[in-house]
């Protein structure tokens, strides 16, 4: 079994539900969390939190919608850490509404966040990866990445666009020791209902973000030599 203990964990989305959930399980396997989000008060917060219960943790404010606040970030995160042994892409939200109601400026930050800011923070860690021979990338996509929603479209393109580009990267790097797991959740108990306009879901009936950040600890369990490259997390009976 591979442990989480002394692996330096980079995790974007870290301020709120699936982020929480899973900065709060690796920092108690004994990860170094680095954090990073726009709320600076709930970052503050949950490094307090995990620092005061014997983990390590540290934060970074950045908005990932601007491409140079990812080369800070990057930047501070490197200098804190010394290395990224796990990169966790997670930050992300939706809109739920009509296509022609869609706003475009919205549409263009909804692909900035949960795509090319993935892919733009994977590129500047892979290449500490590769250096090292080793590493793991996560990335919390959605089932919305597989199966076509109606009034999310926007949202379900930029969710298609990580599987396409993440399970293409895999298979080019999977060689230098590198896994990349794709995770992609239904229905999660979050605030992402609320900030995307998305009819809420009976939240007791649904997967809890602990869920997710279980599946996530399972998967970098495993020994080296396997990788799980592709998990459906679905509610048992929603
Ligand atoms: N909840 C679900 O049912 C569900 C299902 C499948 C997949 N997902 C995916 O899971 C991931 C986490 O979502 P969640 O459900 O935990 O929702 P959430 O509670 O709304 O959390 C979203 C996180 O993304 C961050 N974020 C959003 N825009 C950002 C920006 N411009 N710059 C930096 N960080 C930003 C938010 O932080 P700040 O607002 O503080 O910046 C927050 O930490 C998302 O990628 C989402 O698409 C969710």
């Amino acid at each position: 079994m591979e442990k989480l203990e002394g692996k330096k964990i980079l995790l974007t989305g870290a301020s709120a539900g699936i982020g929480v959930a899973i900065a709060e399980r690796c920092a108690a396997e004994g990860a170094m969390v680095f954090l990073t989000a726009r709320r600076k008060d709930r970052l503050e917060q949950l490094a307090a939190k995990i620092n005061q219960s014997g983990g390590t943790a540290a934060y970074y404010q950045a908005d990932l919608a601007q491409p140079a606040n990812i080369d800070a970030l990057f930047a501070v995160a490197h200098e804190t850490l010394g290395t990224i042994d796990v990169l966790i892409n997670n930050a992300g939200f939706g809109r739920y509404q009509p296509f022609l109601e869609m706003d475009f400026t919205i549409a263009r930050e909804m692909f900035e966040v949960n795509f090319f800011a993935a892919a733009y923070l994977t590129q500047k860690v892979l290449r500490l990866m590769l250096d090292r021979q080793g590493g793991d990338i996560v990335n919390i996509v959605s089932l919305a990445g597989k199966n076509p929603v109606p009034n999310l479209a926007m949202y379900a393109a930029t969710k298609y666009a990580m599987r396409g580009f993440f399970e293409s990267l895999y298979r080019e790097v999977r060689q230098h020791n590198i896994r990349i797991l794709n995770l992609y959740p239904g229905t999660v108990a979050t605030e992402f209902f609320q900030r995307s306009g998305y009819p809420e879901p009976d939240q007791k009936r649904v997967l809890q973000p602990a869920d997710i950040a279980e599946a996530v600890v399972c998967a970098l369990h495993l020994p080296r030599t396997a990788t799980v490259s592709d998990i459906d997390l679905r509610p048992t009976n929603p």
